[in-house]
């Protein structure tokens, strides 16, 4: 069994029962570990990846093992990593250091140690693995031969290396992969968000004024499903090419300062700062929900709830009652991390399923090509094949161009 640091190993039968589970709803990635399997083609990977440690995740990970890679993990949050899922990752031969409510030194320790493999391909999300590799391990960076980046928030810490000349190997940009945003970011977010929401807090979202900070790909899909279940939605944002498409899809559109006194469900979705803070906090209602599923645990004030607040009451797991000064709670869900990972499973598995094949590509593309250093797409090839092999699973058929329309579509003249 491979070396680990988990909280406790007899979890994982649950953590396996989960895994199985989930590996049933994950054709894209069961179709990948049938076309590779008997090639191996992961012989002499040293993977080291930074990802939320759950089922899907699992899957992952245990497929890299499988097609011959070494695989060393940690949990990529805090509160995102389940302990059963690690005890069932330990017994399935991954090096996994990680445990549910770690604190960031702990975090930065398992990244630490899983750097100790040495490793040459990297799976990282928010970019933390890369930033120590460049900060504290530069000695590894020789052995690199590249990685991939799951999320927004990584892909922008990317492009600021990138551009500043500073990243010493190739990193493939998956968010930005079709087969990931429209459907990871958007559908996935804009479900377990409100599994996260719901099953924390036991309330209804119908009738309910919910603000989304954030119309991006996240935003949109956490206002979609906001709406669907029966709230009104308000957005709020910086850029007004996205406030004025959140108005054409039929939400309000106004300032924090103006919606603060409105709501009473926030959810920021920005992969930005403080964008809900005291001034905000000042005015919001008593017994308004305050939640986060941007990367980072601090789009959210945390500072800010603190200097208001008198103290902090816990009535149900995951949620902290700040009570203000003025009497005022203010409840904020998963220590203001990622709803949907921190207070519920995550992504649902079918969306998942394609996210992990792209990275599992990717990671294949990284091992099996000497690329220069820089920040590039996944491959259009791999992008269209990922989708392809997702609408095979779910028997739908599309139309294929005919050699007329080929000839139409390259044409000027008409
Ligand atoms: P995006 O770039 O598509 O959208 C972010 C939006 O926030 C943009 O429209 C931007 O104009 C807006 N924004 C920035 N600052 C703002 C402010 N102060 N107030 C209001 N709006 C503001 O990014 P995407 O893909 O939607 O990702 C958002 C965050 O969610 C990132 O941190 C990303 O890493 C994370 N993420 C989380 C997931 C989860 O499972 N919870 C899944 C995928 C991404």
């Amino acid at each position: 069994m491979a070396d680990y640091q988990v909280k406790d190993l007899s979890l994982s039968e649950r953590g396996q029962n989960k895994i199985n589970w989930a590996w049933q709803y994950m054709p894209s990635l069961q179709f990948l570990y049938n076309k590779y399997k008997d090639s191996q083609p992961f012989k002499g990977a040293t993977i080291a990846a930074c990802l939320h440690l759950e089922a899907k995740t699992a899957n992952l990970l245990i497929t890299l093992t499988k097609l011959g890679a070494t695989v060393a993990a940690c949990g990529s949050n805090p509160l995102s990593t389940q302990d059963e899922i690690c005890a069932a990752l330990a017994k399935n031969g991954v090096h996994v250091y990680s445990h549910r409510g770690m604190t960031t030194d702990e975090y930065f320790n398992y990244v630490r140690k899983v750097l100790s493999y040495k490793p040459n391909v990297i799976i990282d999300d928010g970019a933390d693995v890369v930033a120590t590799i460049h900060k504290e391990f530069t000695d590894l960076i020789p052995n690199i031969l590249g990685g991939s980046e799951e999320t927004t928030s990584g892909v922008k810490r990317l492009r600021a290396m990138n551009s500043q000349g500073v990243l010493k190997f190739p990193m493939i940009d998956v968010n930005d992969a079709l087969s990931k945003y429209l459907f990871d970011n958007r559908y996935g977010t804009g479900q377990s968000v409100w599994d996260g929401f719901i099953r924390t807090t036991n309330m209804i979202v119908a009738g309910k004024t919910v603000v989304i900070a954030g119309y991006g790909w996240c935003g949109r899909g956490a206002a979609m499903r906001a709406a669907g279940n029966g709230a009104h939605v308000i957005i709020t944002e910086v850029d007004p090419h996205k406030a004025c498409e959140a108005l054409m899809d039929g939400f309000r559109v106004m300032s924090m300062e103006e919606a603060a006194p409105l709501g009473d469900i926030f959810l920021t979705l920005t992969g930005n700062i403080h964008v809900i803070r005291r001034e905000h906090i000042e005015r919001m209602k008593s017994g308004v929900v305050l939640g986060n599923a941007g990367h980072f645990d601090v789009e959210i004030s945390k500072p800010d709830l603190s200097a208001l607040s008198d103290h902090v009451e816990k009535l149900r797991d995951n949620i902290d009652a700040y009570i203000m000064r003025d009497g005022r709670r203010i409840n904020l869900l998963g220590e203001g991390r990622l709803t949907n990972l921190a207070c519920a499973d995550g992504h649902p598995i079918e969306i998942m399923d394609l996210s992990f094949s792209l990275q599992l590509e990717s990671a294949l593309h990284i091992f099996t090509h000497k690329l220069k250093p820089g920040l590039y797409p996944v491959p259009a090839e791999t992008d269209r094949a990922v989708m392809e092999s997702k609408l095979a699973a779910l028997g739908v058929n599309i139309d294929s161009m005919t050699e007329e329309q080929i000839e139409y579509m390259k044409g000027w003249q008409e």
